[in-house]
């Protein structure tokens, strides 16, 4: 079946209608076009296009439909697109009557509608996630209250981190893809209903009301606009590929620590896998594929800004290439997340291999320095004192721990007992009290934060599906 075609003396080549068809993927946009075309119906009733009777039997046909479509092979036919799908099906059910449903509507605001819709459920879906992988972050945080990190800049040792402290980065990150998903809820929680094909429609709907029954939370201001926009589609596709950048990075990072070389932690068996050839092996791949995915969907994005750049106003048959990119990103961000919560919770952290990576490092020796200029000693002199321990150190094969007070005090007559002890990574800890630093105490109140905010878009989120 064809929504048009009287104008026209024959039809489409096939290898047209193979290329332009579009039900395999906007498929995925049934419910949502179902749910739309039920508003629609009962703006038709208040606008007298269709009797009370006709519109119930049509909104309980819609039901119906929406019922069986669970059914094996439901999605199996030929139509155009989704659109001219439902409306067929829609005419199994009510005869002829179907054909009235199409009045004063154009598949340009209906299928902005149907993504509209369909992509706000897949950002609560989203933002659902995240704060699993959040919960999961805190719980481990919890769990390693004094796991000791050497902390890198440039993949060298640089200075001691708490463990819990590192986590708390990656929990900030994801806190901020929570927010970037939001504002992107935001832009596309916008109805298009009653825009028609670009002009708007010649039928007086009342668009708030389709929007409120839709869930809308406002109408688009301008129905040329509202028919051509995709923005909201690359703000989700921004929002998601940060996800991924974020879980990337984590991934990167444990793809490093659960190496031989580092053995800083392990990922449960539920995220490895084994060698067809080399017994020993037990690789990260699930972390693997965090980072390789993370290309696919960055380019989602690119994608999509290529395809509506220079897209002249308003609607353009080039914007059915919005779907697929939309779909795969929602598709592997909502996956990842997941198996990225699933790497955290299956997480063994190797506290011993990580404090003495610190202790052989020398991640103290810029709260050396610091005691010093505490002490009165210009940086400058002090940055070069603690360099010239730590030259030592590595000619004679010394860690910290083996410098006696008497041997450092040869390097400057201010180094003390306590300048001794502040040799120690855990010591250095403590010379970060600002707020946002290392030291433990102020670990232990970001952490409190960091529940408490968690919390509250937890609380957000349910708030708005009740
Ligand atoms: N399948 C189209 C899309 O995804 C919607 C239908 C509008 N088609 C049209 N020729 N006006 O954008």
């Amino acid at each position: 079946m064809k929504l048009w075609g009287g104008r026209f003396e024959s039809g489409p080549a096939e290898v047209f209608e193979r290329f332009s068809g579009s039900l395999h993927f906007d498929r995925e946009l049934f419910q949502a076009d179902v749910e739309g075309s039920q508003a629609f119906a009962k703006a038709l009733r208040h606008v007298g296009i269709l009797s009370r009777e006709e519109c119930d039997g049509i909104l309980d046909a819609f039901n119906r439909m929406l019922e069986e479509a669970a059914a094996p092979g439901y999605f199996d036919a030929d139509d155009e697109d989704i659109h001219t799908f439902v409306i067929r099906k829609l005419g199994e059910r009510v005869g002829t009557l179907a054909e009235k449903i199409h009045t004063g509507r154009s598949r340009n605001e209906q299928v902005a509608c149907d993504f509209r819709l369909w992509m706000k459920g897949e950002i609560r879906r989203i933002q659902g996630r995240l704060e699993a992988l959040m919960g999961s972050l805190l719980r481990l945080a919890d769990r390693e209250r004094d796991a000791l990190l050497p902390g890198y800049t440039h993949v060298r040792r640089a200075q001691a981190v708490l463990f819990r402290h590192y986590l708390l980065a990656y929990f900030e990150m994801f806190h901020r893809d929570w927010q970037r998903m939001q504002e992107a809820h935001l832009r596309t929680d916008v109805s298009p209903l009653g825009c028609g094909a670009l002009a708007g429609s010649g039928f007086p709907f009342d668009r708030a009301q389709m929007a409120s029954d839709l869930g809308f939370s406002g109408v688009a201001a301008n129905s040329m606009d509202a028919v051509s926009d995709r923005d909201f589609a690359l703000d989700f596709l921004y929002a998601g590929s940060l996800v991924m950048l974020h879980s990337s990075r984590l991934a990167e990072d444990w793809i490093l620590y659960s190496s031989e070389e580092f053995g800083f932690l392990e990922i449960g068996d539920e995220v490895t896998t084994g060698s067809s050839l080399m017994p020993q092996k037990r690789n990260p791949d699930a972390l693997e594929l965090l980072r390789g995915k993370t290309g696919r969907v960055c380019a989602n994005l690119q994608g999509l800004m290529m395809t509506l750049k220079g897209l002249p106003m308003s609607y353009n048959r080039d914007l059915q290439e919005d779907k697929e990119c939309v779909f795969d990103t929602a598709a592997q961000v909502a996956d990842s997340l997941e198996v990225l919560t699933l790497c955290v919770d299956t997480a063994r952290i190797h506290r011993d291999a990580m404090e003495s990576a610190a202790e052989r490092g020398w991640v103290s020796a810029t709260a050396l320095a610091e005691t010093l200029a505490r002490r009165g000693v210009s940086f400058h002199r002090a940055h070069q004192i603690v360099g010239g321990i730590v030259l030592a150190s590595v000619k004679a094969g010394k860690s910290p721990a083996d410098w006696t007070l008497a041997e450092l005090m040869e390097f400057a007559p201010e180094l003390d007992e306590r300048a001794r002890q502040a040799l120690a990574p855990r010591a250095a800890l403590e010379n970060h009290q600002l707020a946002g630093g290392t030291d433990p105490a102020r670990v232990e109140d970001a952490l409190a934060e960091a529940r408490k905010r968690l919390a509250r878009l937890e609380q957000a989120r349910a708030g708005e599906a009740a």
